[in-house]
């Protein structure tokens, strides 16, 4: 632990801990983040009101409201639990990037969370072509994001 010593060093002891339930977190809510916009691929694809178009209503609000907004209340929990255990070099930028991609991350998960109500009213807001791209986003952030809390390239 090279950090300032902490305004909660009182946490140090808990940092490995602490971490693996961040990595967790983090699985979870990446999970979600990658599989809901598949949903929403072949959602887009079915009739509004038929039982297919009902079955995936029930499977996006699920794997919403009960794994991601949980597990993503849980990343940012445990990070800025680890953020203030006294490891962190406030002055070394890999932290700093690393929450742009994060917030970026979490602006994503709201736009899907609106989506999936807008599928819940069966309206359409987009085509399965659009899904199948956005489904490319969380997967390119959560690259930048491990490489730059794993290898702190700055
Ligand atoms: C939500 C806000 C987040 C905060 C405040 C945060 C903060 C942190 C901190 C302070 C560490 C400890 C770094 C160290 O041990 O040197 C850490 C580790 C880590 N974080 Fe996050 N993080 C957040 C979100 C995420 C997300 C979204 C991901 C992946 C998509 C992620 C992936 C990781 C990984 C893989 C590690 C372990 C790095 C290592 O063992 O070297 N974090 N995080």
């Amino acid at each position: 632990m090279s950090g300032d010593g902490g305004a909660m060093s009182w946490l140090a002891p808990y940092y490995p801990w602490l971490k693996t339930l961040h990595i967790l977190s983090v699985i979870a809510w990446m999970a979600g983040m990658l599989y809901l916009p598949r949903l929403f691929v072949y959602h887009a694809g079915s009739e509004a009101g038929s039982p297919t178009s009902e079955t995936f209503k029930t499977m996006e609000r699920r794997l919403y409201r009960a794994i991601m907004v949980p597990a993503m209340l849980a990343t940012w929990l445990f990070g800025i639990g680890l953020a203030f255990t006294g490891i962190v070099v406030w002055t070394a930028f890999w932290l700093y990037a690393k929450l742009l991609l994060v917030a970026a991350m979490t602006w994503l998960h709201t736009v899907f969370g609106r989506w999936q109500r807008a599928f819940a009213a069966d309206t359409r807001p987009h085509g399965a072509g659009f899904y199948r791209a956005i489904n490319e986003v969380p997967t390119l952030l959560l690259i930048g994001i491990v490489i730059l809390a794993v290898v702190k390239p700055f």
